[in-house]
């Protein structure tokens, strides 16, 4: 697999030894999926939906996030995996997850351009490591309320943020973390439009958020749509680029959209297909190289994670093309 290669970003910081503690986290992250289950992902293993969308960027992008994908007015088709973390049952509570991922893209190494997002703004975790730490805490003592005893700043971060929701297509998401903008940065956030409300009330059952999807796409035809906004860089000490639980106070303006028709996406053959895709911040143009500590470690903690995936199911591990989407079938 073509994986953009890392450069040195002028906005970075790289701390001493940060090679090695990457490295210890890729061995805990591998000994942890082997002792679950390494024929899924180890993060949000919930898969919800693959779905397909069309995403645009218009003529109207601010100076100062001209870069990139969002340089000029452009259309590309994408491949969107929404899933949910640890909790197997979408009645309790959660983060929700939306991963993006743009095919054909041309000047991308892997042909492909992610955005990978959750419906929390920042990240619980400052740096790689602060990371270790708190990781080989939870090993010793997997019972949240054991690790997160000697983490209260990240169980305030973390676990009071997840919540049960009535659907995932209503609701806003972040990639907490940066991805340069060129020579600059930015985070970036998801809004979902109004009409998108499914006037549900929260998950009430196991499978409450892909049945909200199935009513929302299959049932009643409906498309969703949402602005891609992405808040730019200013300077270190107002929008750190090192710290992922920092809050960034500049405004988000808007860079793209994102529309999903109705679609039928309850195949078995979807699922499979969602299932062994690979997202990473490193699917991606050079111009949106993943910034800061945690970005630097997702390169080898998500390549060696997906190798792991792909071995154990006995698939390929290729980035998808449009007509890899287009197998998948016509829009409703
Ligand atoms: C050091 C920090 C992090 C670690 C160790 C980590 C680890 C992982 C791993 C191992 C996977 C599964 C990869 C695969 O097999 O495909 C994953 C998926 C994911 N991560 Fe992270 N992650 C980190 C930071 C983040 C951050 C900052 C976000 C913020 C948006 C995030 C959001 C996600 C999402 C949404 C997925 C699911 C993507 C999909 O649908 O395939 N992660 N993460």
């Amino acid at each position: 697999m073509n994986i953009m290669a890392p450069r040195s970003h002028p906005l970075e910081t790289v701390p001493a030894g940060e090679a090695d503690m990457i490295e210890r986290v890729v061995a805990l992250q591998i000994a942890m999926m082997k002792g679950v289950n390494p024929k899924k992902r180890g993060q949000h293993p919930k898969h919800q939906a693959l779905v397909r969308g069309r995403f645009e960027v218009g003529d109207d992008v601010p100076a100062p996030l001209k870069a990139g994908i969002f340089a000029r007015p452009g259309a590309y088709d994408a491949a969107v995996r929404i899933s949910t973390g640890p909790m197997p049952r979408d009645n309790d509570p959660n983060p929700h997850a939306f991963a993006i991922k743009l095919v054909d893209v041309p000047d991308s190494p892997s042909g492909t351009q992610d955005f990978i997002l959750l419906d929390q703004p920042t990240f619980f975790i400052a740096d790689i490591a602060e990371y270790v730490g708190f990781f080989e805490d939870a090993i010793k003592d997997p019972s949240a309320s054991g690790f997160f005893k000697a983490h209260p700043r990240q169980f305030g971060l973390n676990l009071t943020f997840n919540v049960v929701i009535a659907s995932q297509l209503e609701r806003q998401y972040w990639s907490e973390v940066p991805i340069a903008m060129g020579e600059g940065a930015a985070r970036l956030t998801l809004i979902p439009e109004v009409d998108n409300v499914s006037g549900r009330d929260p998950a009430s059952t196991p499978d409450g958020l892909r049945d909200a999807l199935e009513e929302h796409f299959v049932e009643n035809r409906k498309p969703a749509r949402f602005a891609l906004a992405a808040q730019a860089y200013v300077d270190q000490s107002i929008t750190p680029i090192e710290d992922a639980t920092s809050v960034w106070p500049t405004a988000f303006e808007k860079v793209a959209s994102l529309t999903l028709p109705a679609q039928d996406f309850t195949s078995d053959a979807q699922f499979a297909f969602g299932e062994h895709l690979s997202y990473t911040p490193w699917h991606c143009l050079p111009a949106h190289q993943p910034i800061g500590g945690i970005q630097r470690a997702r390169k080898r903690i998500y390549e060696e994670s997906q190798k792991l995936r792909h071995e154990t199911n006995g698939v390929e591990d290729r980035e998808p093309t449009k007509a890899d989407l287009e197998r998948l079938g016509a829009f409703l």
